[in-house]
């Protein structure tokens, strides 16, 4: 298993976190998104008990507020981790066909990553650009308005980089 816990310069930034609310809980939605920065996107085994410490809570609770929110992940993403959002504003835009093409184009379902770790795929609920759809975020990356076309172009893109 791969060391766990943050290196000085990161527990500093965590120090300031934790200055900035009244409990250090109130700090762990921030805190695990910093383990995943750290930790190519991912929350690896072992985690959840030093963030635990951290923030003095129990596993369970951390445990809790993991499995509630999608956006942290307890199993590696791939380089390009997409998340299509399908809710009724974007799915009436063709938030649902967007995802059906990824499906398609990648081979894989949500929740998986496509063989050689580039791509993994995610249905997500409202990433707050409605009046966008459809929109994906691949990574940190907005794209609106997005079209098949252009999708299979960067696809075509990151394959090729690779190769
Ligand atoms: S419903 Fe899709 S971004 Fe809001």
């Amino acid at each position: 298993m791969a060391k766990v816990g943050f290196t000085a310069a990161v527990l500093k930034e965590v120090n300031t976190l934790f200055g900035r609310y009244p409990q250090k809980v109130h700090a762990l939605l921030p805190l695990l998104h910093i383990v995943q920065r750290e930790n190519d996107g991912w929350l690896p085994p072992g985690w959840e008990t030093y963030v635990a410490e951290l923030c003095e809570v129990t596993v369970n609770h951390v445990r809790g507020v993991i499995t509630f929110y999608n956006m942290y992940r307890d199993h590696p993403p791939g380089k390009y981790h997409i998340m299509v959002c399908t809710c009724v504003p974007c799915g009436l835009c063709g938030g649902v066909e967007i995802l059906e093409h990824l499906e398609k184009r990648l081979a894989i379902h949500p929740g998986n990553t496509t063989a050689d770790g580039l791509f993994s795929l995610e249905e997500a609920q409202c990433l707050a650009a409605c009046d966008q759809a459809p929109l994906m975020m691949v990574n940190e990356d907005m794209q609106f308005r997005i079209t098949p076309e252009e999708i299979d172009r960067w696809i075509g893109e990151v394959r090729a980089k690779k190769a």
